[in-house]
């Protein structure tokens, strides 16, 4: 194991929950809580500007976020953020979006690097200096209470550029920000494909924190419990009432993603992702998406290796909420989310026979914090075995 992973097993923090959290019912109610001013940068979309912001006539800076990107971010996207917001020019962070947004609202809030990829790379210190207020518009990353920000970076090797790209977290306690706004209705805008990838997403954090075989607490699993409750049952209404049933269920499967996100930021994801990670660089599939084309056959893998223990428990409520025997409970799962969102074979999404091999070689070397946090051992025969399944 690494050093960095064994630094994260032996973390003696019981739970770490450094937001303060609050709860509105409008971007307006939060508005006038914070006294937003002209020393505050909006980062946002002008999509969720429009309906929710505009008629405010806040004296905010307000920039959006598709103005520098269509996808996720890149360093040279986060170079021209930068430029464009001086960094002088405000005290507070107010990031309104997705993960990606919340992610930029945590660099933004960081003193400012000599050079975005010396940031990644370590080169420059991760050093907290403004205040970050994160109001997360999707159900899925927590990256409004984490410790991460991800972006698309230049890759290099012993110090040198390789001339290719690579997706890398940038990891600092500092950059958990300081305050969480839940505020359920704006979601009410994000479209349906969007709200179940990222849904499933925090779904997934909360099992693979619930089956962490080291690193979970009690405190940790009492969020992943809640977070796994409140999901299926979200599902669950899904399934019987249509993809609209979400929209009185907003503020619980926002609630779930943040008790999802405490949980891993504990606890930490593991298999799932790890394995996930490079069908979204090399095929840029949605980050819940990518994830959910593995969750099934990867819990049947570790139903057949060591079906007792933590994941007999996790059986037991998936089987509560569900309604089913606990022998029934990883297919009745399978069955519930075919119902949410229908699952894609990996090769629909470019995946080829080739990455089959290749994929769990470059796993095992890139994704050592997420494989050592197996349920069970990860071994590269096992990778094969689950990708195959889902090719
Ligand atoms: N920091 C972390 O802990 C962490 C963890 C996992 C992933 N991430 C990063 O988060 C990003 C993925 O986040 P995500 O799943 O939230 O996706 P996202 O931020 O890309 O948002 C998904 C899509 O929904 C749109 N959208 C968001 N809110 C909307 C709303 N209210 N109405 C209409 N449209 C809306 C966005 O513009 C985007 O097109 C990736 O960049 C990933 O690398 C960060
Ligand atoms: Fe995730």
């Amino acid at each position: 194991m690494d050093a960095f992973s064994a630094s994260l097993m032996a973390d003696p923090r019981e739970i770490i929950i450094a937001p303060t959290i609050y709860r509105f019912a409008s971007f307006a109610d939060m508005a006038q809580r914070f006294a937003l001013n002209a020393r505050d940068v909006v980062l946002t979309n002008e999509f969720i500007f429009q309906p929710f912001m505009a008629q405010l006539a806040l004296p905010c800076q307000f920039v959006f976020y598709e103005q520098f990107t269509g996808g996720e971010p890149s360093e040279d996207m986060i170079e021209a953020l930068f430029r464009a917001i001086d960094y002088d020019s405000y005290d507070r962070v107010i990031a309104v979006g997705g993960g990606a947004i919340l992610d930029m609202g945590k660099l933004l809030g960081c003193k400012r690097p000599d050079t975005v990829h010396n940031l990644f790379f370590k080169r420059f210190p991760v050093q907290h200096e403004k205040q970050v207020v994160a109001v997360p518009t999707t159900c899925g990353t927590g990256s409004e209470c984490t410790n991460i920000s991800v972006a698309i970076v230049k890759d290099e090797k012993d110090g040198a550029l390789t001339g290719a790209e690579t997706k890398l977290g940038l990891v600092s306690d500092d950059m958990i920000p300081g305050t969480v706004c839940l505020i359920p209705s704006l979601l009410a805008t994000l479209p349906y494909h969007p709200f179940a990838c990222s849904a499933i997403d925090a779904l997934i954090h909360a099992t693979e924190s619930f089956l962490s075989p080291q690193r979970k607490t009690m405190t940790s699993e009492m969020f992943s419990v809640r977070a796994i409750e409140l999901i299926l049952e979200g599902f669950r209404q899904i399934a019987a009432n249509g993809p609209e049933a979400r929209m009185a269920y907003l503020g619980e499967y926002l609630t779930a993603s943040l008790y999802a996100g405490i949980a891993f930021l504990k606890a930490g994801c593991a298999t799932v992702h790890a394995m996930s990670f490079p069908l979204g660089g090399a095929y840029h599939v949605p980050h819940g998406e990518s994830n959910y084309m593995l969750f099934g056959e990867i819990l049947q893998l570790y139903d057949a290796v060591q079906p007792e223990g933590e994941l007999l428990r996790l059986k037991q409520l998936i089987a509560r909420v569900c309604g089913c025997k606990d022998t029934d409970a990883i297919a009745a799962l399978r069955g519930l989310l075919e119902q949410v969102l229908p699952l894609r074979a990996l090769h629909e999404t470019g995946f080829t026979q080739a990455d089959i091999t290749a994929f769990p070689a470059s796993v095992a070397v890139n994704q050592q914090r997420l494989i050592s946090n197996s349920y069970v051992p990860m071994t590269r025969e096992r990778m094969e075995a689950i990708y195959r399944a889902c090719y």
